[in-house]
């Protein structure tokens, strides 16, 4: 059965007028590794401990600024939203089709919360705490391109006619901002784009960024601000010492102008400066290491990176099945063609090989999970191919073969073919981002022992379900599979509001 919605009352939780606070045993291991009667031993203690946490009920009205406004994610994602907002309907040749937010996590997915008379009874996902209603988000942002978002929308040729017709009053007023462009950073065939750029230095280009947001929350009445990086694929930019290695380095190399800090870096500089949310949708290494220290002592939620919306979602479910069941994965091999503009973006060598790099390790943390398959140090081959067929438009077509070794030295192939357009998984998974960044900087946490509350580590790896290669904060391991990070995900908002994590037991029918 599924519900709409439903209230917690436990004596662990309290809803009071503009905040729930929630008290939430935590059930974890420590381990210990010791000498015990001559030999070494791991010793598992089973722990329990208290965190207290606070959340905002405040729903604030939410600005979203995408770096690459008028790109097919951009521009189908704008539209998506304006479409549910109006109720739009549209005929395509098999039937009338309504505005929808399939794809979403947070919009279209739904959450177990108990059983009655022996039914299991759901609910949405969004229901679990009070989120901002994606219908009311105000869109703005920079493209390098001058075009308003219904040509963008037509050029990205994603979304059925019909629709684009119906949505071209409200989207032709829409022209991105004039953004930071340095054709170093990506694909030399992106240059006939490039005609809405800002001038002036590195540095007197973060300040206007900065304006342009202040500008932004001005004009639209908004409370809050999130930045998403859904423009090109960039090269990766070099790290080094004195350059971009701390806080202090990157910001003196902006003084100084150099070269290596890309766009993407220089947007999230001025989010950072200005305390607004960024998440980087792209593979390259936009947070170097001083932008993190940054981010990390001005407490300023970073995420990413890479929206992780097809092949690597299939990966990161299929290799955690494989390697969960004691099956060997023994040669992954990934190939993609696509005809839209980030796949001519990526045909440049140095593009691609940031999206190659951020491809590559999805499947490291499974195969490091099971050492009775894979000897230290032993990997699958993994492979990765993209190839640009501007044919086939935003409809990319994805091929995977994956080999495994099973029973008695047997071989077991799998083959998938996915054929699907690239921005319409993205647009879900953007929004997602936003909504769940926005939420996450209204959630206090405290442990026991814990004088004060404090915000969730400004480096946001509880966005990691939606990316390719999650951003933890150092030190921190990095979960791929993707079970693990809805479970992650659902399972804090579920303690925000004093319910027990999923552990799929169900020992009441036992
Ligand atoms: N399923 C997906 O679509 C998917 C999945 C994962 C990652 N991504 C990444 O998302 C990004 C966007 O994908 P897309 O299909 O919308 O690409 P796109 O090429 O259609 O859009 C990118 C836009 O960014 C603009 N741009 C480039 N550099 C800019 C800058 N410095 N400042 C402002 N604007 C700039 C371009 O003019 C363009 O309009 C790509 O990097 C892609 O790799 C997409």
């Amino acid at each position: 059965m599924f519900i709409e919605k439903f209230r917690v009352e436990s004596p662990n939780v309290r809803y009071g007028e503009e905040e729930i606070e929630s008290v939430y045993s935590y059930e974890t291991t420590e381990l210990v590794h010791e000498v015990r009667d001559g030999a070494y031993q791991w010793i598992v203690k089973p722990k329990s401990v208290h965190y207290h946490f606070k959340t905002s009920t405040r729903v604030p009205k939410l600005g979203v600024m995408l770096v690459g406004w008028g790109g097919n994610n951009g521009s189908t994602l704008t539209a998506g939203v304006i479409a549910n907002r109006e109720g739009i309907s549209w005929a395509t040749k098999d039937k009338v089709q309504q505005a929808n937010y399939y794809g979403s996590l947070t919009q279209a997915s739904a959450i177990r919360v108990g059983s009655f008379n022996g039914e299991e009874i759901y609910a949405p996902f969004k229901s679990l705490l009070p989120m901002v209603n994606p219908d009311e988000i105000v869109f703005g942002g920079w493209d390098i391109s001058r075009m308003n978002l219904a040509d963008a929308m037509a050029r990205a040729k994603v979304l059925d006619i019909d629709l684009q017709k119906q949505l071209r009053p409200y989207m032709e007023p829409m022209v991105p901002l004039p953004g930071i462009y340095d054709p170093d950073f990506i694909a030399a065939n992106q240059g006939s784009r490039a005609v809405n750029i800002l001038g002036g230095t590195k540095k007197e280009q973060v300040e206007r960024i900065i304006r342009d947001i202040r500008e932004f929350r001005e004009r639209e009445e908004v409370e809050k601000v999130v930045v998403l990086w859904t423009a090109n694929t960039e090269r990766y930019s070099n790290v080094a010492v004195g350059l971009n290695d701390t806080r202090e380095n990157l910001m003196a190399a902006l003084e100084r102008g150099e070269q290596e800090i890309s766009p993407s870096t220089l947007y999230s500089i001025a989010c950072v400066l200005e305390g607004v949310p960024f998440i980087n949708g792209s593979p390259q290494n936009t947070f170097v290491p001083g932008l993190i220290e940054m981010a990390i002592a001005r407490n300023s939620l970073i995420g990413g990176d890479d929206f992780k919306s097809g092949q690597t979602k299939m990966k990161s479910v299929l290799v955690d099945f494989l390697v969960g069941a004691g099956i060997k994965p023994t040669s992954i091999v990934s190939y993609n063609h696509l005809g839209n503009n980030d796949g001519m973006n990526l045909s440049a060598p140095q593009t691609f090989r940031s999206k190659e790099i951020s491809k590559s390790n999805v499947v490291d943390d499974m195969v490091s999970s099971n050492g009775i398959l894979y000897e230290p140090g032993e990997h699958p081959d993994h492979v990765v191919v993209i190839k640009y067929v501007p044919y086939v438009g935003d409809s990319k077509r994805a091929m995977d073969e994956y080999t495994s070794e099973i029973f008695m030295g047997g071989r077991s192939t799998i083959v998938l073919h996915n054929t699907c357009e690239d921005s319409l998984l993205a647009a879900p998974i953007i929004l997602d981002l936003v909504l769940l960044a926005e939420l996450t900087t209204r959630i206090q946490i405290k442990a026991a022992g814990e004088s004060k509350f404090h915000s969730f580590h400004p480096v946001a790896s509880l966005l990691s379900y939606l990316s390719k290669a999650p951003l933890v904060p150092p030190g921190t391991p990095v979960v791929n599979a993707l079970s693990k990070q809805r479970a992650m995900l659902e399972n804090i908002l579920r303690a925000c509001v004093g319910l027990a994590p999923e552990n799929n037991m169900i020992l009441e029918y036992k």
